[in-house]
């Protein structure tokens, strides 16, 4: 998943479910030290290794199963069409939560992309970098059973309903390698911060407009059940890359600032536009905000 600590929280702690502190998935020790377990085995992982199999509990499998059938009606009504035609070949089962190595099988045949291992916060360089080579890092670990339909932290859920999606159709796998290739050729924090800043408010947080609405394609948008069903009354700007570079976003909660293009096409070409001859100069360049300007609160990326 993408270092989200490094991006700059309107207010991290605080969400609109309560204190993120407060939420089971942190406070249930149990839980915690069950999903701790299960992110460990990301240590010293290589990019592009097997991921072990889980053996995931009946409760874990019931969540999956709580969340398939809740999103289903959701994802139809606000998802874009494209998004929904590149569900019906997703890895994206029913019946409980596959395993990464299952995931990856079914991506590498229709795109050439597999999930690589991550444990939690990647840093920006290996994160967005892998993208390149067809790499996603995905976690392993389940939301907490008690909050089925909100996670305050990415889970193999919003990984395998949001870009398990994206990741079966090669129109999206395109633009995930182009992300990937941007980064592979830049090396300071600043230039992975805009690169992760576009990722966010595009293939995490996008949305397109059908016939004047707005529709998802999004993959946070896409994996929750909340988010789809308050799109209707997103704060929703046009695309505007100044705009996302500059603008505080939150990584707790709800996203409040979503931005929209008119077609994928559109989005394509703009993506591409920008980072197909994307290096360190390219903030300067396009005249964007400056990270310090933008009064950074990110901390260096961990491993
Ligand atoms: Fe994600």
């Amino acid at each position: 998943m993408i270092d989200w600590m490094s991006l700059t929280p309107l207010d991290p702690g605080s969400t609109r479910f309560g204190h993120s502190g407060e939420h089971p998935g942190f406070a249930d020790r149990d839980y915690v030290r069950r999903r701790d377990e299960i992110a460990a085995r990301a240590e010293g992982h290589a990019v592009g290794d097997p991921s072990p199999t889980v053996t995931y509990t009946e409760d874990e499998h019931a969540t999956w199963r709580t969340v398939h059938r809740a999103l289903r009606q959701p994802q139809d009504r606000f998802a874009c069409r494209e998004i929904l035609r590149a569900r019906a070949d997703a890895p994206v089962p029913a019946d409980g939560v596959p395993q990464h190595e299952d995931v990856s099988d079914r991506l590498e045949r229709l795109t050439g992309f597999r999930f690589t291992l991550a444990g939690g916060i990647v840093p920006n360089k290996r994160f967005l970098g892998s993208m390149a080579d067809g790499r996603f890092h995905a976690v392993q670990y389940v939301r907490h059973p008690a909050m089925p339909l909100y996670t305050p932290e990415p889970d193999v859920l919003h990984d395998v309903f949001g870009h398990g999606i994206h990741l079966s159709d090669p129109f999206f796998a395109d633009l995930y390698r182009t992300v990937g290739r941007a980064a592979s050729r830049v090396d300071s924090a600043d230039a992975l911060d805009l690169i992760s800043r576009v990722y966010w408010f595009t293939l995490e947080y996008g949305v397109a407009l059908e016939d004047g609405e707005p529709r998802a394609y999004g993959a946070a948008l896409l994996s929750s059940y909340g988010e789809l069903g308050r799109l209707s009354r997103a704060q929703i700007r046009e695309f505007d890359l100044a705009e996302m570079a500059r603008l505080p976003y939150q990584v707790n909660g709800y996203q409040p600032v979503l931005f929209s293009v008119d077609s994928m096409d559109r989005l394509a070409d703009t993506l591409h536009g920008f980072l197909d001859d994307f290096d360190e100069t390219t903030r300067d360049r396009r005249g964007l905000p400056a990270l310090a300007d933008r009064g950074f609160m990110g901390r260096p990326a961990d491993a």
